[in-house]
Order: structure tokens, then sequence, then C-alpha cells
């Protein structure tokens, strides 16, 4: 078995064809540890979107390699007959608005996605609860999401991303609606969940409040990457 975390090895991805044809990812190398919170910065355009959108199987790349949680899920071609499943099952995607359901309160909101996996409903509310205790959100669990802060449903949408336990959780530009003391906290937090759940974590950000947090940092520049913090620096 491959180590778990992320893997990515010559990862391409060429939208369209012909004369109109985009290469967004030309070449990109990258792993993320379990437990570890890696950043990706990179300027408007370079590919960081479509980079998070090729590791949560949200779009097909066009070459290289992705392993996710010790499986091979893509070797010039899908190696997993489930696409749905494993978005639902092993990636957590937090992105830049919440996105919450307004009809549910939260407690339902971060329940969701386990409830849909078949847990049952008991249960899966018992694991939203947990979490959102974890990331001191307990006091709110039944207000409807248009009753909390911008800081708030963040929270909240960490909490769901969390709550099937995935392997992996790609945030993009998770902290961009929220103030500097918010945004911090929530890296915190993201480090707090990626170590205690041994979740490897991709946090793609623009936002210089936390830049300096990451232990290691990629950056992306014209569809490739290099490390520009951490052991293999280039
Ligand atoms: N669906 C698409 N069809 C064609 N080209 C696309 C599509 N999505 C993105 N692109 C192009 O691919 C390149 C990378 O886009 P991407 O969204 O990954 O950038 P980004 O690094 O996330 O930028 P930003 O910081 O502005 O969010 C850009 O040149 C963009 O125009
Ligand atoms: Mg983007």
């Amino acid at each position: 078995m491959t180590e778990p975390g992320i893997r990515i090895e010559g990862l391409r991805k060429r939208y369209g064809q012909g004369d109109t044809a985009v290469d967004a990812l030309k070449d990109v190398h990258l792993h993320v540890a379990p437990g570890e919170v890696v950043g990706l910065v990179g300027p408007s355009g370079s590919g960081k979107s479509t980079l998070l959108k090729c590791l949560g199987a949200v779009i097909e790349p066009s070459g290289g390699r992705m392993v996710l949680g010790g499986d091979t899920i893509y070797d010039e071609g899908w190696k997993t007959p489930d696409l749905r499943a494993l978005r639902r099952d092993r990636i957590g995607f937090v992105f830049q608005a919440p996105y919450l359901i307004p009809f549910l309160d939260v407690t339902d909101n971060v329940a969701l996605l386990p409830m849909l996996a078949g847990r049952p409903n008991a249960e899966a509310r018992a694991r939203a609860r947990e979490l959102l205790k974890a990331l001191d959100m307990d006091h709110r669990a039944r207000a409807q999401p248009s009753e909390l802060s911008g800081g708030e449903q963040q929270r909240v949408s960490i909490a769901r991303a969390l709550a099937n336990r995935p392997p992996v959780i790609l945030a993009d530009e998770p902290t961009a609606p929220l103030d500097s003391e918010r945004a911090l906290a929530v890296v915190a937090l993201l480090n707090q969940m990626a170590v205690q759940h041994h979740t490897a974590v991709i946090v793609v950000t623009h936002d210089e409040k936390i830049i300096p947090t990451f232990k290691r940092l990629y950056h992306i520049r014209d569809g490739r990457t290099h490390e520009v913090r951490g052991e293999g620096q280039t």
C-alpha cells in the first residue's frame, strides 16, 4: 500500500482543445502527509482551483497521477469506479463562501453528509454535535445559518468537511471573508483537526495574514508547482 495522505505526480490539465485550449496545469508535484496542513499560493489564473477540482474529482485531469489516502485514484485515467462515493466519503471541501443549506439548522448542515452516506440519523447528529463542540460552536447547534456571523458559518462548514472523517480536506480561500483574528483561528482549527484526525489538508490562499503560519508552502506559477518553504525547497 502507498502511504496515506496526498501525493500528486506530473499532473496535467488542459481545458478545451485546438486553438482555444488552455493548459491550466502543466507539471504539478505535491505531497501532504496525514496530519499536515500545507499552503498553496500563486497568482490569479495559475491553476490553484483547477488543482483542487482535480484532486476533489470534480473535473478530470488530462494526465499524471494522484494518490489519496493510500489509493491511486488517477493514473492517466480514473482508477476508482465510483467518483461520487469518493467525493462524499474521502474528501472534505471548504470553500470561500460557507454554502450552508439555509433551511437546515447548524447540526443538520453538519449531519447531512453522514446521513447521505447511510449513517443512522441519531449517529450522524451525535457526530455533528461532537464536531461542533470541538469547533466551539455547540452553543449554536440549533441556530439557522442566517443567524450566524461569517466566521461562525465558516466554522460550521469546517465541521461539515470533517463529518465523514475524510482522509483529505481541500480548502479554497477559506479565510477570505474573515478578519485577522478569525482567519488565524480557522487555520489553527484546521491544524488541530488535521493532527487529531490524521487528515491531510491543502489550503489555497492569497491571505497574507495566514501565509506565514504554514510549515510547508507550495507556489504554483503558470501551471507548475515549486515548494518554497519546507523540506524540498526548489
Ligand atoms: N472551465 C474552464 N474552461 C477553460 N479555461 C478554464 C476553465 N477554468 C479555468 N480555466 C483557465 O485555467 C487557468 C487556471 O484557472 P484557475 O481557476 O485554476 O486559477 P486560480 O489559480 O484558481 O485563480 P484565482 O486565484 O483567480 O482563483 C486560467 O487561465 C483559467 O482561465
Ligand atoms: Mg481560484
